[in-house]
């Protein structure tokens, strides 16, 4: 490991005191195409060949996903959600996929993936049956991990519906340490907080962090900017709960992309990849590769954006200012310096008023008090409003349901400087995040 490397990995689990599973994938949160929120479970080839649950439709998104730039920006895996399974396991107690949409098998599906230079990602859950009524792997843990690594899957998604949410607590780990057990490395996606969460439970996050890659808190996201609306809130309004969990290899997840589809307009699309940023989520597309519009395209490509979902340190940033419609969320990010942390900004307007907002803030309001000042760039626009000190008033206009995402760098060549508060090993990256008054 490189001292950097190392400093941080430190530097991050002093801060946080959280040691999450070390399976050695999903450092940075997973990038790739999932299923199920665009096609949900279609499984009549028959009449609609095109868009069903089927060997050729993963083949069309693989190949999509290199040949339209979306493998260079670092979408990665490509995710099978539900419907893929035949209804009856066969006469070994083996999972099996429905014969006639996936002739070949998913072995020979997975192979494809990976000569493509992408990864191959599954789905199925822990109770008796799948939610659309598959068979699920209780009673078969052990025999479905080996399943998954025989055919070479990356990733796993468990979902929770037909269990105990109380069983939960022993049978997500039991599962985690089959997948182990079979020395494929594989990304372990959990449903069990959110299952929990709906029984009235307390999830036991601790826990939940040492055996997933990333889980789901809440909701299924829908085609629709009030379904967004309402993740945005919750991972705001229970922030305190939430944050602390995220880091590398384990991750909040608040679902998928839904960007490019028919719900949600450009200024919702660009909100929902930035929030995401902040978030530091998942980034798993649900759309149409074969006909969404280049804008869209280039919302799901922003590299900028991107690099701030994917920064190494992997906090995950809150919300930091909410009043009349208006909200500031931020993330600490790299580069770092001493105590000190760049951030990405997001301003976003939840008026229906119909007409931009203006909101002018200094960045040292922000918490952004770095003596040495921040290089500032629109990460939408490319603008870039050069080295500001942390007295700035940085002034930006914000469409409704749209955002304004920035990324405030601090200048690592500031020598000068020697701070005198507080020691690292104490020191909160969030601490400084507190927008005093209400201006806007
Ligand atoms: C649950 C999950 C969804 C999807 C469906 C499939 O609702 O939360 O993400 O996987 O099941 O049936």
């Amino acid at each position: 490991m490189k001292y950097g490397a190392l400093f941080v990995a430190v530097f991050c689990t002093a801060l946080t005191g959280v040691v999450g599973l070390e399976n050695g994938v999903a450092r940075t949160p997973p990038m790739g195409w999932l299923s199920w929120e665009r096609f949900r479970c279609n499984t009549d080839c028959k009449n609609d060949p095109e868009n069903c649950i089927s060997d050729r439709l993963f083949r069309t998104m693989t190949d999509l996903v290199v040949s339209e730039g979306y493998a260079a920006a670092g979408y990665q895996y490509i995710n099978i959600d539900d419907c893929w399974l035949e209804k009856e396991r066969n006469f070994r107690g083996e999972l099996q996929p429905d014969r006639e949409r996936f002739p070949y098998g998913l072995r020979n599906l997975a192979d494809y993936v990976h000569a493509k230079g992408l990864k191959f990602g599954i789905y199925e859950d822990f109770g008796n049956y799948t939610c659309a009524g598959y068979p699920g792997i209780l009673g078969y843990l052990e025999t479905d991990a080996n399943t998954f690594a025989s055919w070479d899957v990356d990733y796993v998604k468990l979902d929770g519906c037909y269990s105990h949410p109380r069983d939960m607590d022993r049978g997500y780990p039991e599962f985690g340490y089959h997948l182990n057990r079979t020395g494929r490395a594989m990304v372990y996606s959990c449903s069990w907080p959110v299952y929990q969460i709906y029984a009235g439970m307390a999830p036991n996050f601790t826990s939940i962090i040492e055996h997933c890659n990333l889980w789901r808190n809440f909701d299924d996201i829908q085609d629709s900017w009030s379904s967004l609306e309402s993740i945005i809130d919750y991972y705001g309004n229970n922030q305190d709960v939430i944050v602390p969990n995220a880091g590398p290899g384990h991750w909040n997840d608040p679902d998928m992309l839904i960007i490019g589809n028919f719900g949600l307009s450009y200024e919702q699309c660009k909100t929902q990849m930035a929030l995401w940023a902040i978030l530091a989520a998942p980034l798993l597309m649900s759309v149409d590769l074969r006909t969404i519009r280049p804008e869209y395209k280039a919302i799901l490509q922003n590299k900028k954006i991107i690099a701030v979902d994917q920064d190494p340190l992997g906090f995950q940033g809150r919300r930091i200012y909410k009043h009349n419609g208006i909200e500031i969320w931020a993330r600490p990010i790299t580069p770092v310096q001493q105590n000190y942390f760049s951030y990405a900004v997001a301003f976003l307007n939840r008026r229906t008023d119909g007409t931009p907002s203006d909101v002018a803030v200094t960045l040292k309001e922000l918490g952004l008090v770095y003596p040495g000042g921040y290089v500032v760039e629109d990460l939408y626009e490319n603008v870039n409003y050069g080295l500001l000190t942390p007295s700035t008033k940085i002034k930006v206009k914000v469409n409704p349901s749209g955002v304004v995402i920035l990324r405030a760098d601090l200048q690592p060549s500031f020598q000068k400087y020697r701070p005198v508060f507080p020691p690292q090993s104490t020191y909160d990256p969030y601490q400084v995040f507190q927008v005093q008054r209400n201006y806007f």
